[in-house]
């Protein structure tokens, strides 16, 4: 019989935020760990996932996917190890991703891991660049926008998880030009002369509509939306004949209080027969077998880069969630166990 830790720390939500969150809507709880049923394994884990579309997830409304409950721990992507198991097929020091995040153990049915081999890529990476992440960059630009080569492409949120993977993803299947969008000097100078865009801009030194035209001065074929608000308006404007927009995420407006208006310009797509589409990673999981050899590919051979910021210590898990709604991240935000 393993011994285990006699107790474990975990995040809950305990108000829904009104506009922006606030440390004061989670607590930290402490809940005994016990052995795992069976069919069950026992992870500590070493990194867990905070994206965006939690903060959806904190509203009492239907979505897509059920709210977090009150008082309740709350979950997403994860990855450990398993350090007791009572499940065939799994074994103590076995790497796992699941999802059952925000806790430092977690009791996982294991019809729900999904076993990763550290030895291939860090662990973090299965929750980023191949994982939920990679794999939303990948259907939403090659499958929902039928990107093909010779499209100029502009991605906002460029510096992000998803976005930074957008755009080298279209470099590398042969955008004729690939334009970022990010919210600090910083970001933009990392995505030049890091990540290989052709031109990138920082949406707060002035009109999203006018830098992106000076930026793609011959249109864009392709736009990749983490953002909405401003940026959705200029896109529309931007895109030329027979353009394509995945409508991915709408950050801008994830704590407004109120409906924001749409973009004004919406008669555009009648004369210049736009398409605009959502994604849903969840429906391209079907992909996850291609998307994992061409990134993978293109990972070991070093022409696609990924960046992290790690947080360290699941009491700061609530900080790290809200400092990626303020943009606080490059490339995929992971809070290290
Ligand atoms: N549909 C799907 O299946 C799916 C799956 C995954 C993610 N998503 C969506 O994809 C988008 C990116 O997700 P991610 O995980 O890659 O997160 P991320 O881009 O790594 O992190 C969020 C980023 O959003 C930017 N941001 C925050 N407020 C903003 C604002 N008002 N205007 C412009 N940018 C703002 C910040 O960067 P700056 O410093 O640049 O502002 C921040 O770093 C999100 O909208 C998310 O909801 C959708």
């Amino acid at each position: 019989m393993s011994v285990l830790p006699a107790s474990s720390r975990e995040w809950h939500l305990v108000a829904r935020p009104h506009g922006w969150p606030t440390p004061a809507d989670f607590a930290l709880r402490e809940t005994p760990v016990t052995e795992p049923a069976e069919g069950r394994v026992l992870v500590r884990n070493l990194h867990f996932s905070v994206d965006p579309y939690m903060r959806g997830r904190m509203n009492d409304v239907k979505s897509y996917i059920p709210p977090y409950l009150l008082d309740h721990p709350m979950d997403g992507g994860a990855v450990g190890e398993v350090i007791a198991s009572n499940a065939e097929g799994f074994a103590v020091g076995d790497h796992v991703l699941h999802g059952l995040g925000w806790r430092e153990y977690a009791d996982v049915p294991a019809r729900h891991a999904t076993k990763v081999d550290p030895a291939l890529a860090p662990l973090s990476a299965y929750l980023g660049v191949l994982g939920m992440t990679g794999l939303t960059a990948y259907a939403g630009l090659f499958d929902v926008a039928s990107f093909k080569e010779g499209d100029a492409v502009f991605v906002s949120g460029a510096a992000g998880a998803v976005g930074s993977q957008v755009g080298q993803m279209a470099r590398l299947r042969g955008a004729s030009r690939v334009i970022g969008s990010a919210g600090s000097d910083e970001k933009v100078k990392f995505l030049v002369e890091e990540l290989g865009f052709d031109a990138a801009f920082n949406y707060k030194n002035g009109p999203v509509k006018d830098q992106l035209r000076e930026a793609a001065p011959d249109g864009i074929d392709v736009y990749f939306d983490n953002v909405g608000g401003e940026h959705l308006e200029a896109a529309i404007s931007s895109l030329n004949v027979h353009g394509r927009a995945t409508i991915c995420g709408m950050i801008a407006q994830y704590n407004d209080t109120e409906p924001v208006a749409g973009p004004r310009n919406m008669a555009m797509i009648i004369g210049k027969r736009l398409r605009l589409q959502g994604v849903l990673v969840g429906d391209h999981y079907g992909l996850q077998q291609q998307f994992v050899q061409e990134v993978g590919g293109w990972l070991g051979s070093g022409e696609l880069k990924h960046r992290e910021t790690f947080v360290d210590g699941i009491e700061n898990g609530v900080d790290a969630f809200l400092g990626l709604l303020r943009g606080d991240n490059t490339g995929k935000m992971i809070v290290s166990v």
